[in-house]
């Protein structure tokens, strides 16, 4: 099928390739041109394992194009809006500036019985009111939100956990069903469940999927608050709660939180929206996630700073991580950097680390050290840190070898995801969080 993806970021790069990879003829357009230009020339323009061979092979296969030209979405039969819905600047709620300046741009090209799938995470009501713009053009508007996972995305887009459709009532939905259908085939034969609904619950399915997961993530997190008062371990307590099949283990990590460029933002969007529906009340909760989510990073420079002896300044604090979480170099609301950030301000001496997020870590924190060296991150540190748990400081790094680098043998483990006896063993002075 002929496709078109518009809006090349994360999802939206992703997708394309994604759908090349399947079979499909697909023309990715974005307003960025450099952007464009790196896709176009076969470099992925962020760290996302897997992309760079699906674009690579997409291109080859002639399968695959980039362009910023809108017009080159005409003659597709399938347009997916994958742009960005970021916060507003001062407020909670999502900005819908790319969503709507997307669809005014391509509605000229659309052609009678063509479908829009809307990927973008959008507060509900969104699609109905966008349905009558794309039904001017004789075509139909679709919510086929995106769930993938930065860092596992080209597995979770080309075989996702469910699929879903939000369509209009009638034949007019059943059709665009059916094409959607025939978009993911691959995926639906191999069991994928499709599961057909009207727009709102669609919208809904996506913002409370990640509302449940931040929800799950502060609900282990203020257990650490907890065990921290009471000598408790929130890792063995995630540990035991989690065999429980109705609960799970997954999410249960406690540590210095969640960051990223959905689940802090689509929550706040998610509250925004309610309050608007007059329902603020039932998810008032989630003004608590956000709070306890906070509260996490706070913690984690109050561990630093009382290991450092009361004081942060003048110290070399080592901080291992910047990206919002392993296997991305994504640092949008990462509380890693959140955490470097706060350490700075208190007159530490931060040298950043981090194997993928670097360059946009200094972009962003320019007034913070950096250096792609962990040894020489390590050397002379009063304090080291770890804040996003890539495996080069959960697996690779030997606690005898890092303990004769380092000024003193102090390690505070943010993700709760180092061997705490190896490292204890090693004659360091370990802190977890929510941990004795
Ligand atoms: C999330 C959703 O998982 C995905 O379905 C949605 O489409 C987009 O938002 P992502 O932002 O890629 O995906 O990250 P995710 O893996 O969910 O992690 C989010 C944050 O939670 C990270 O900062 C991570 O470190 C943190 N986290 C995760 C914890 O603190 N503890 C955990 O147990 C799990």
């Amino acid at each position: 099928m002929r496709l078109s993806v518009i809006g090349c970021g994360y999802l939206g790069a992703v997708h394309a390739a994604a759908m090349a990879s399947i079979g499909h003829d697909v023309v990715g357009i974005d307003v960025d041109e450099r952007k464009i230009a790196s896709l176009s020339e076969g470099r992925a323009p962020f760290f996302e394992p897997g992309l760079q061979d699906i674009l690579t092979a997409g291109l080859a296969s002639g399968r695959l194009r980039f362009t910023t030209d809108i017009g080159a979405a005409a003659g597709s039969s399938v347009h997916f809006i994958g742009v960005g819905t970021p916060q507003q600047q001062g407020a909670y709620a999502a900005d819908l500036g790319f969503v709507n300046a997307a669809i005014e741009a391509l509605v000229p090209h659309l052609r009678p019985g063509d479908i829009v799938a809307g990927k973008s995470t959008v507060p509900v009501g969104t699609a109905e009111s966008l349905a009558p713009q794309v039904a001017s053009s004789g075509a139909t508007l679709v919510w086929n939100p995106e769930f993938l996972r930065e860092g596992w995305a080209v597995q979770d887009t080309i075989d996702p956990d469910r699929l879903v459709a939000g369509v209009p009532g009638g034949p007019e939905g059943e059709r665009a069903a059916q094409i959607l259908r025939a978009v993911y085939h691959p995926s639906i034969d191999k069991g994928t469940p499709f599961i057909v609904t009207d727009y709102a619950t669609a919208e809904l399915v996506k913002v409370s999927a990640n509302a449940f997961l931040a929800t799950k993530i502060s609900f282990i997190n203020a257990m650490a608050e907890i065990a921290e008062a009471t000598g408790a371990d929130v890792t063995q307590l995630a540990d035991a709660i989690g065999h429980d099949a109705r609960i799970g283990r997954r999410f249960l990590g406690a540590g210095i939180g969640f960051g990223g460029g959905c689940l802090p933002k689509d929550i706040r969007a998610f509250s925004a929206r309610a309050e608007e529906l007059g329902k603020g009340e039932s998810v008032a909760f989630l003004r608590e996630v956000d709070a306890i989510n906070l509260r996490r990073r706070e913690r984690a420079v109050e561990l630093v700073t009382n290991a450092l002896g009361g004081s942060a300044v003048g110290k070399k604090v080592a901080v291992l991580g910047a990206a919002f979480k392993p296997h991305s170099d994504d640092i949008r609301d990462s509380p890693a950097l959140d955490v470097a950030v706060r350490l700075k301000g208190l007159g530490a001496d931060v040298v950043v680390t981090d194997p993928a997020a670097i360059d946009n870590a200094r972009r962003a924190h320019p007034q913070l050290s950096y250096t792609r060296d962990l040894d020489s991150a390590l050397t002379a540190a009063h304090a080291v840190i770890v804040v996003t748990e890539w495996d080069e400081y959960r697996r690779a790094l030997d606690p005898e070898r890092a303990g004769l680098l380092v000024d003193s043998t102090v390690v505070i483990d943010g993700r709760n995801c180092l061997d705490a006896a190896a490292w204890r063993a090693a004659g360091w002075t370990y802190y977890g969080m929510g941990r004795p």
